[in-house]
């Protein structure tokens, strides 16, 4: 429930005036796809190629967020749905602040996603749908979870029994079973520079 009581100060460092003083824009990049697809492995990297160009660039990623401000969360629909509204805030703040937010989280269902898009600045919200087959995700298991799933440990698990929706129109697609870590990073950084234009942007 929201308080009614409550006004909203506006801040004399305005985010266009920290966008100029960064010299690009802010953007979210939203990581979306199975567990074990490469979204953590691939927006690790997107943010070390960005910080190596002087980018401000924070990576959120779900795992980790879940060890802290998300970690009164289960992984039922419902909190799962609380995951990604906080997590869409976050990235909302460090649009704010200038920065390129790297958010990296499974988010399966398309409405929580919608939500996140429609909660930041117009465009600004790229949605990047790691592809990988679940089969591939299993053989990976980086973390042995797919193993548990298998064992009766884990009830519940996105894409083995529970859903996953897939974007019907991402800005990217990355293929990971397909296609290296390179390649990945390098078509991401492409779209940043060539159709974001990250380094351009109008002055206020
Ligand atoms: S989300 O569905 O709410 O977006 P999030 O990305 O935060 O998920 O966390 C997913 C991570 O939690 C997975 O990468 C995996 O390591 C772990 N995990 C543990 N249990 C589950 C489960 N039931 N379903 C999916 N991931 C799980």
């Amino acid at each position: 429930m929201k308080e009614k009581h409550i006004t909203w100060h506006c801040s004399a460092i305005t985010k266009s005036l920290r966008q100029k003083q960064n010299e690009h824009k802010s953007a979210v990049l939203w990581f979306t796809g199975l567990s074990g697809s490469g979204k953590s492995t691939i927006a690790n990297a997107v943010q070390a190629m960005l910080f190596k160009r002087g980018i401000q660039a924070y990576l959120l990623d779900g795992d980790n967020l879940r060890h802290g401000i998300n970690g009164n969360l289960s992984f039922s629909q419902e909190d799962r749905k609380e995951n990604i509204r906080r997590t869409a805030e976050m990235a909302k703040l460090f649009s704010d602040a200038g920065f390129v937010v790297l958010a990296s989280l499974i988010s399966p269902y398309k409405a929580d996603r919608k939500m996140a898009r429609e909660l930041m600045d117009e465009g600004e919200f790229i949605e990047i749908y790691i592809d990988c087959p679940v089969e591939e995700c299993e053989k990976r298991d980086p973390k042995g979870l797919y193993k548990k799933v298998r064992n009766g440990e884990i009830k519940g698990f996105t894409g083995i029994d529970d859903p996953y929706e897939k974007p019907e129109k991402p800005e990217i697609i990355l293929h990971t079973g397909k296609h290296s870590l390179e390649e990945c990073v390098q078509s991401v950084m492409k779209y940043l520079d060539d159709v974001y234009e990250l380094k351009t942007f109008k002055e206020e």
